[in-house]
C-alpha cells in the first residue's frame, strides 16, 4: 500500500471536520421514558433521545464536502440525467459492470433480481441470508438455503473467512434440487450477519469455476464488498501488494451482476442499484424497475442523489478511508475484548458483535436476549444498537416456530466518518458497566409482531 497510512501504526483519519451536529444528552429517567414508549425495541426510539446512534451503518454516514457541492450539480431532469451517466461511469470503472439500474435502496435492486430470476419452487443458496434479501426471495416464491461455512454460525471461531461458501453444502444442494432449480448463487460481501465476515478470493474463484460448470450465475451483494476487499488485501496470499480498488474489480469480474445498498461502502445517505452484464437480464430489469422506482435513469433517486453516490465510490476505495474505517471498529471491539465482553470474532469492518447468549446465559433464546441487551444498553448511556438475532431471523414459515438461530448477537454499528475516538471510549465503557450487572438483566416478551421483517417494529414488555 504505497500512502502515508500505511507506515503508521495508528489509524487517523483522512479528513477534518468542517460542520459538527449537535447531539443531546438524556437523563436516566428519559432514557426509561423512551425505551418504554418504543416498546423495548431501539428502532422506534426517536433519534433525539439518542447520544452515540450505533443502531446501523445504512444511510449515516458523513457526506464529504465534495459531495454535497455535487448535490448542487443535480440534474433533476426526468429522463437521462447527467448524473445517472457520471454514476454509469463509475460502476463501470470501480466494478467491471456493463449495465446498470439505479434504485432508491438495496431492497428496491433485490425486489428487481428476484422478481427477474426466481421461479415459484426454486432454491436459492447463499453464505447467510440477509433479512431483506431473503424475504424477497421468498416473495417471489424461492426457497433460501443456507451454505455458508460452518465456522460463521461460531462467534468464537477466528476463521479469517467466515464468510466462505461451503462448497460441500452447495454442491448437496445441486445435486437434491438440479442446478434448474437454483437460478442464481446470493453471495454477500462481509457477510453482515455473520460479524461482517469476508469471503476470499481463492473461495470465489472455487464458486465461480462450480458455478460454470453448472450454468449458475453468481449474483453479489455488493453493499460491503469493498471493506470485503480490504480483508482480502490484509489476510490472503498474493494480495498484499494488490490496492483495494483492484482486488473490487477481481471481485466483480468473477461475478455476474450485484445488488447494491449504496447507504453502506458507498457514503451516502440514500441509494441503491442493480447492476449486470447480460443483456437480457438487464432489459428486464429496465422494464420491471419503471414499475417500482422511477424511469430506469433514476430509479427512484433524485439527480443530485446519483451524483453524490458517484463520488462515493472514489472516496470508498481511497485506501485511507478503508485504514481509518476498519481502524476504528478494531479500536472499540480491542477495547471490548479486554473488559472480557464476548465479543464475534475475528473483528469484522462494519460493526462490533456482542455475543448475546455468552453474554446473558440465563434468558433463552425465546425471551430475546439480545433485544434485552440492546434496551439495556440504551438506559445506561443513551447508546442505541440492534439487535440481530432470534427477532430479526423470524418465524420458519413451515413450523411458525421462532427460528432460534445461532447466532444471537447485538450489533453495535459504526457510521462511516461520524463519530470520534473519544465517543468509542464512551460506547466501550458503558458497555463494560453492563457486563458488570448483567445478571440482574431479564429478558423481554413480543406483545406485538408485525407479518414482514417483524424486528423493524415489534413490540415488547419487559418479563416480570
Ligand atoms: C448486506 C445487506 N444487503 C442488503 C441490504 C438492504 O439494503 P437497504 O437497506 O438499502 O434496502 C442491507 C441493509 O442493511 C445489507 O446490510
Amino acid at each position: 500500500m504505497n500512502t502515508q497510512a500505511a507506515h503508521r501504526p495508528s489509524w487517523a483519519e483522512p479528513y477534518k471536520i468542517k460542520s459538527v451536529e449537535l447531539i443531546r444528552m438524556t437523563t436516566r429517567e428519559e432514557r426509561e421514558q423512551a425505551i418504554r414508549e418504543a416498546g423495548y425495541n431501539t428502532f422506534l426510539i426517536r433519534s433525539r433521545d439518542v447520544y452515540i446512534d450505533l443502531l446501523t451503518d445504512s444511510g449515516t454516514s458523513a457526506m464529504s464536502a465534495r459531495q454535497w457541492a455535487g448535490l448542487m450539480m443535480g440534474d433533476e431532469a426526468y429522463s437521462g440525467s447527467d448524473n445517472f451517466y457520471h454514476l454509469q461511469d463509475a460502476v463501470r470503472e470501480y466494478y467491471g459492470y456493463k449495465h446498470l439500474v439505479p434504485t432508491h435502496q438495496g431492497r428496491g435492486a433485490e425486489n428487481l433480481l428476484s422478481q427477474i430470476m426466481i421461479k415459484e419452487g426454486d432454491y436459492i443458496p447463499g453464505n447467510m441470508y440477509f433479512t431483506t434479501t431473503r424475504l424477497h426471495q421468498e416473495l417471489a416464491g424461492g426457497i433460501f438455503v443456507d451454505v455458508i461455512i460452518d465456522e460463521a454460525h461460531d462467534p468464537a471461531s477466528r476463521h479469517p473467512f467466515k464468510g466462505n461458501v461451503d462448497m460441500q453444502k452447495l454442491d448437496q444442494l445441486v445435486q437434491k434440487v438440479g442446478a434448474d432449480h437454483v437460478p442464481y448463487i446470493s453471495l454477500e460481501g462481509n457477510v453482515n450477519m455473520a460479524g461482517g465476515q469476508p469471503f476470499s478470493m481463492a473461495n470465489l474463484r472455487e464458486l465461480r469455476s462450480y458455478c460454470d460448470q453448472h450454468d449458475i450465475p453468481i449474483m453479489l451483494d455488493a453493499t460491503r464488498t469493498i471493506e470485503n476487499a480490504w480483508f482480502i488485501r490484509e489476510r490472503e496470499e498474493g494480495y498484499a501488494d494488490k490496492t483495494v480498488r483492484e482486488i473490487l474489480r477481481e471481485i466483480c469480474d468473477l461475478t455476474d451482476g450485484c445488488t447494491m445498498s449504496a447507504k453502506k461502502d458507498l457514503l451516502v445517505n440514500i441509494g441503491g442499484f442493480f447492476a449486470c452484464n447480460d443483456e437480457e437480464i438487464y432489459r428486464k430489469a429496465q422494464n420491471m424497475v419503471v414499475v417500482y422506482e422511477g424511469l430506469h435513469t433514476y430509479g427512484g433517486l433524485a439527480g443530485r442523489d446519483m451524483e453524490a453516490m458517484a463520488l462515493g465510490i472514489e472516496e470508498a476505495v481511497m485506501e485511507e478511508h478503508q485504514a481509518a474505517r476498519i481502524g476504528q471498529v478494531r479500536y472499540l471491539g480491542d477495547k471490548l475484548r479486554d473488559a472480557g465482553v464476548p465479543i464475534v470474532n475475528p473483528i469484522g469492518s462494519h460493526a462490533i458483535f456482542i455475543d448475546a447468549r455468552k453474554f446473558l446465559p440465563h434468558v433463552d433464546q425465546d425471551d430475546f436476549p439480545a433485544q434485552s441487551l440492546a434496551a439495556e444498553l440504551y438506559l445506561e448511556a443513551g447508546i442505541r444498537t440492534m439487535e440481530r438475532g432470534n427477532v430479526s431471523a423470524g418465524r420458519d414459515p413451515e413450523t411458525g416456530k421462532n427460528r432460534r438461530p445461532a447466532l444471537e448477537l447485538v450489533r453495535l454499528t459504526l457510521p462511516r466518518r461520524v463519530y470520534t475516538q473519544a465517543h468509542m471510549d464512551v460506547v466501550a465503557e458503558s458497555v463494560e458497566q453492563v457486563y458488570l450487572r448483567r445478571e440482574q438483566i431479564r429478558g423481554l416478551k413480543m406483545i406485538y409482531e408485525p407479518e414482514y421483517l417483524r424486528f423493524f417494529q415489534a413490540r415488547f414488555e419487559p418479563l416480570t
